[in-house]
């Protein structure tokens, strides 16, 4: 009853709803119940247990206490029914993807899709007869366009990596409800500061936990949340089965990340803004992709579903495939890595690294080009960031 009057998420991610202990009080953080079983006196209470999800806590896969604080936290942070947290993004969602496909069903996705989420898609299509249709506009018509009788899921990204592209979330997600069709957003670029889909429609929304939420690049972590709690029900056996399910140590730490989450989103959001801006400026950059950038092709989009422009920005160097491996190299304060979302600023460059197995055509088809960095802007000081930048440009030019 408390935890209606939180609005605000500043609030929602500071205050974690604690199951009370013996006695009635409740701890202020978290505590971290780090066993895999759980010991019961009688053996009709262990079974009745056994029986859904929701009863007493029996085995660490099927449920944990910290755990389930972490899915209390996220649902409240995106306004759903209910939630059950994974062991990595993929978890989250091969686990979804798993539970509620069947072959011969249709799941409609959006093109620019994150690799790993592309991946999954594609076995599932080879090896159990799901059939997989892309769109490649961000707007409902291309949904109207393709979604044939056995259409069951439609699938997005709040913000495509590494082209920052915004579909029309409102749009989309009432043309699949029109249909009947589950729709799953992976908001991991947004985080729920950014944008609450369930609150735009969506069915489902899927995390990188890993990313913004846990946010300092030390833990693993997915989350799916529910709009209905009768869909968490369908989902939940199917993941006790996959086993992707949280540790209760990485539940604690993403814990320990969240109340943060709107502090470090701010900061994120700013710094990528100020980078975007004076990279578009720059004599070495070609083009700089940042959602709300004006000069970005989801701009108008972005600005009516987001209330930042995150902290993930690409931009294409002029000197191509050589200068783009230059850059990454040169810069000092941004480290060269792989994942996104933490506090410190990460430099690639995906032509050689997450999409090296595309070759110029396919590359250019994903909006990627061979000359593209991505970066995942940080929470340093911005000018420290911007004269890092500055000072890598420079040897590019030079190279
Ligand atoms: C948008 C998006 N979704 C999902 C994932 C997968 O998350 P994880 O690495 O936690 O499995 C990533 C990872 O980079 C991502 O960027």
């Amino acid at each position: 009853m408390k935890e209606t009057r939180m609005k605000d998420i500043r609030t929602r991610a500071v205050h974690v709803v604690n199951e009370p202990l013996p006695g009635g009080s409740r701890p202020l953080s978290v505590p971290l119940v780090q066993s895999s079983a759980f010991a019961f006196d009688s053996a009709a209470e262990l079974a009745e247990a056994m029986a859904g999800p929701d009863g007493a806590y029996v085995y660490s896969r099927r449920g944990n206490p910290t755990v389930r604080a972490l899915e209390h936290t996220l649902a409240g942070l995106e306004g759903g029914a209910s939630a059950i947290a994974f062991a990595s993004g993929m978890g989250a969602i091969s686990g979804v993807l798993l539970a509620l496909l069947r072959p011969g069903d249709q799941v409609v996705a959006q093109r620019c899709l994150y690799g790993g989420t592309y991946a999954a898609l594609t076995d599932l299509a080879e090896r159990y007869g799901v059939e997989v249709t892309y769109i490649d506009g961000d707007g409902a018509d291309g949904f109207e366009a393709v979604a044939g009788p056995r259409a069951r899921l439609l699938l997005l990204e709040t913000i495509a990596n590494p082209t920052g592209r915004v579909p029309d979330l409102p749009g989309l997600l009432a043309a699949a409800r029109r249909r009947n069709v589950v729709s799953a957003v992976d908001n991991s670029l947004a985080s729920p500061v950014l944008c609450r889909p369930l609150e735009l429609g969506a069915d489902i929304v899927l995390h990188s936990t890993t990313k913004y939420l846990a946010g300092h690049s030390d833990v693993l972590g997915g989350a799916a949340v529910f709009a209905d709690d009768a869909l968490r029900r369908r989902v939940w056996p199917r993941t006790v089965e996959l086993g992707a399910c949280a540790d209760p140590f990485a539940a604690w730490l993403t814990l320990r990340g969240i109340p943060t989450l709107p502090l470090r989103m701010r900061e994120h959001c700013a710094n990528a803004g100020l980078l975007a801006a004076r990279l578009a400026a720059h004599r070495a950059v070609t083009a700089v992709h940042w959602p709300w950038l004006a000069s970005h092709p989801s701009y108008a989009t972005a600005r009516a579903v987001l209330s930042g422009g995150g902290g993930l920005l690409s931009f294409d160097l002029a000197g191509g495939r050589p200068a783009g491996r230059a850059f990454v190299e040169a810069v000092r304060v941004a480290r060269l890595a792989l994942s996104l979302g933490g506090v410190e600023t990460l430099v690639t460059h995906p032509a050689t690294t997450s999409h090296r197995e595309l070759d110029g055509p396919a590359l250019a088809a994903a909006g990627i080009g061979a000359g593209l960095v991505r970066m995942s802007v940080g929470i340093e000081d911005p000018e420290d960031l911007w004269r890092d930048v500055e000072q890598a440009l420079s040897v590019v030019l030079l190279g």
